[in-house]
């Protein structure tokens, strides 16, 4: 929006400077007097008396020998600039006296640059350059010469006009005599100067004669700036006249002073405008990031907060380790990032680089440090240091060398590399999971939702003990009143969702126990939990055709063919029906983590499980009676991290 305003502001501005538009400098002096004194500077030995300019003094006697004065109007005229050059009509009378005979020396109507105004130029000089300025271009004045006194031999006579640009030497000079004009005969004479700032046509008019004295060809913006100063010069020698002006009249096409403000101002406030707005606007949207990825004040403090904080490891350390995350190296490929493998004193490790393509990315990192950080237990990966450099985020676990879960169970028959695991095994694995989602739910300070359970996220260490990883969509809930982690964002992976959670966006302990039945179930059935891209294709989630099998009292089929019926029927059984219960369609009908990790370990049996999968209902049924597990406490979400 504001960068709109900016653009039509420098169209505008640049409609209104297309071709510049031409005002006028005018005035009109009839006589002078203290009411026109403050639009004249005059300088030197120049008065104001009786009505008119005495250029030089008026005083008869020696007191007006060798003397030389000038006036100017104070407000310079802009006589051309780029792409244009000025035209102007001056109409001014002169008065000359010889005080002598002849009279001496003569006066100039002047256009100069030069700031000085008070110049030394008496004698021969006629007030238009100092002696030691004459030829120079310094002089910066351009004259028509009124001479009464031929005063070298170059001079033409004592009754002559001539151009001057920068000395008192003419370009040309012209006797007035043969016209009838005697300049010192103390009449009344009238000078017209026409200028054509295109054809450079500069013309002289005296008295109110047609034809021209003169007629030159002068570029005068090659000898003048683009501001000059217009006026009269004069001086007297030991030959001595009164210079008088009696009226003076301009009127000078300029370039619009005003239009020039709109060019030249206009145009820098409107790309200023725009850097402003492109700057602001750039401000704007960091600071909105910052703010976004700053869920915490700051990742240090964040992190830092508990003694038992994992390290906090350099980049080049970990580039060091890792090879600088060569592909060679690579271990896979996760939902938040990819993991490297590295070698840190002498030790194995696992090193994730957390995309950060995503403003999720900080979120997740943070979420990571900070829950898994600060957990200890052997069924959970160990975090062993992070890092936060140059907007990449790192974190370092200890390396599981079996990989997850996943490959094991969902491997092809046919590939023998990989061999599946045994049910014994496999029966270790969920218990050690599920001692591991326990001790989240109900071990910790604060409950804890791991909100993405799942076989890729459960690693394996030498010994085939499950380690569950990939703590990013982690959330604790602290206690509280409510019982739920609620999000706008569709976090989990589908096929592991509690319908529930995908119909409300909430997390509950409930949900993790969902996604932990669907767990159990693919590790019995070696099967994965259905189609992700249809998740809502009954038929081909785990769930729907487990149920099948047990509403039909054939739930032993849905066992892994790859184990070769090489388990304890009763173990297998229970397992499947526990997976059922877990992936009840009614959350208050799924067990606790702790009444599963009773019956994985034998100490109860598996809930009870209606033949016929409920449908789904919300909102759900209430619970028939509390299970005692709840009693635990309630829970809140942890919202400063929910309005991602
Ligand atoms: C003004 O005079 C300069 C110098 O002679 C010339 O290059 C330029 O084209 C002139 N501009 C116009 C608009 O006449
Ligand atoms: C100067 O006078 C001439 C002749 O009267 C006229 O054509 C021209 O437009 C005038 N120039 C200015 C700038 O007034
Ligand atoms: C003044 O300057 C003109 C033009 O450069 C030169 O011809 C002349 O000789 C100079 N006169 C004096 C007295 O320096
Ligand atoms: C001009 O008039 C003055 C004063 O009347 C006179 O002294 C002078 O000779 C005249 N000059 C010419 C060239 O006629
Ligand atoms: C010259 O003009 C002024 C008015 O500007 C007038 O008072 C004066 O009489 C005139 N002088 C002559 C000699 O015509
Ligand atoms: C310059 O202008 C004058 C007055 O308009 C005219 O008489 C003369 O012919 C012009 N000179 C040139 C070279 O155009
Ligand atoms: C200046 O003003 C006088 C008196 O109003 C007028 O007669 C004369 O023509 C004007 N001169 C110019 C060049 O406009």
């Amino acid at each position: 929006m504001v960068f709109c305003v900016a653009v039509k502001i420098l169209i505008v501005a640049t409609l209104l400077g297309v071709g510049p538009r031409v005002e006028c400098l005018n005035f009109n002096f009839t006589e002078f007097d203290d009411s026109t004194r403050d639009q004249l500077i005059l300088s030197g030995d120049s008065n104001m008396f009786s009505g008119a300019i005495q250029i030089t003094p008026d005083v008869n006697g020696e007191s007006i020998k060798y003397k030389s004065g000038r006036v100017l109007y104070r407000k310079p005229y802009r006589l051309w600039s780029k792409g244009y050059n000025a035209s102007f009509n001056s109409t001014f009378v002169l008065n000359i006296q010889a005080q002598t005979h002849p009279g001496g020396e003569g006066l100039g109507f002047i256009l100069t640059g030069s700031s000085v105004v008070d110049i030394n130029a008496e004698g021969q000089w006629l007030g238009i350059v100092e002696p030691q300025m004459n030829g120079s271009s310094q002089a910066n004045t351009v004259a028509i010469e009124f001479d009464t006194r031929k005063s070298y031999v170059e001079d033409l006579n004592d009754n002559h006009v001539g151009l001057d640009v920068n000395s008192v030497y003419s370009l040309v000079q012209f006797s007035l005599s043969e016209l009838g004009v005697n300049l010192s005969s103390g009449l009344n004479i009238s000078v017209h100067v026409q200028y054509d700032g295109e054809l450079k046509n500069l013309t002289l008019f005296v008295e109110d004669m047609k034809i021209p004295v003169f007629s030159e060809i002068i570029d005068l913006s090659a000898y003048l700036p683009e501001n000059v100063y217009l006026g009269f010069s004069g001086s007297t020698s030991d030959f001595t006249q009164l210079n008088c002006l009696r009226s003076w009249a301009f009127n000078g096409a300029e370039e619009d002073d005003d239009n020039l403000w709109i060019w030249i101002v206009v145009p820098i406030l409107g790309v200023a405008l725009l850097v402003g707005v492109a700057f602001a606007v750039y401000w704007k949207r960091k600071l909105d990031r910052e703010k976004l990825e700053d869920a915490y004040p700051s990742i240090e403090e964040a992190i830092q907060g508990s003694s038992t904080a994992p390290r906090k490891f350099k980049l080049k350390e970990l580039g060091k380790a890792t090879g600088n995350f060569s592909p060679k190296n690579k271990l896979g490929k996760g939902g938040f990032g990819t993991v490297y493998k590295g070698v840190m004193e002498n030790k194995e490790v696992a090193v994730k680089k957390v995309s950060n393509k995503s403003t999720q990315g900080k979120t997740e990192f943070i979420a990571e440090v900070t829950t898994i950080g600060k957990l200890h237990h052997r069924n959970l990966v160990k975090l062993i240091g992070w890092c936060y450099e140059k907007r990449e985020f790192l974190l370092v676990y200890e390396y599981l060398p079996n990989g997850s879960l996943d490959k094991f169970i969902f491997c092809e028959k046919s590939s023998m590399e990989e061999s599946t695991i045994s049910w014994e095994t496999r029966l270790s694995v969920v218990t050690g999971t599920a001692q591991a989602l326990e001790y989240l739910h109900n071990g910790c300070e604060e409950t804890i939702l791991h909100r993405d359970i799942k076989s890729s996220n459960i690693l394996l260490d030498s010994e085939f003990n499950a380690k569950l990883g990939d703590f990013g969509l982690a959330r604790s809930i602290k206690l509280g009143d409510q019982t739920h982690h609620s999000t706008k964002e569709l976090a989990g992976t589908p096929g592991y969702m509690a319908p529930e959670s995908i119909l409300t966006g909430r997390f509950t302990r409930e949900t993790d126990v969902y996604a932990f039945g669907i767990l159990i179930l693919e590790v019995a059935c070696g099967r994965k939990p259905g189609s992700q891209s249809q998740q809502d294709d009954y038929n081909s989630n785990i769930v729907h055709w487990v149920w099948d099998l047990y509403s039909k009292g054939r739930i032993l089929s849905a066992a892994d063919s790859r184990l070769n019926g090489d388990f304890a029927t009763e173990d297998m059984e229970c397992v499947l029906i526990l997976g059922l219960a877990c992936c009840h369609p009614n959350p208050h009908k799924r067990p606790s983590m702790k009444i599963v990790l009773q019956v994985l370990k034998g100490e109860a049996a598996p809930p009870p499980v209606p033949n016929e999968r409920p449908v789904f209902m919300w909102p759900p049924l209430p619970p028939s009676f509390k299970e005692l597990d709840i009693s635990h406490g309630q829970i809140t979400p942890f919202t400063e991290l929910s309005g991602r």
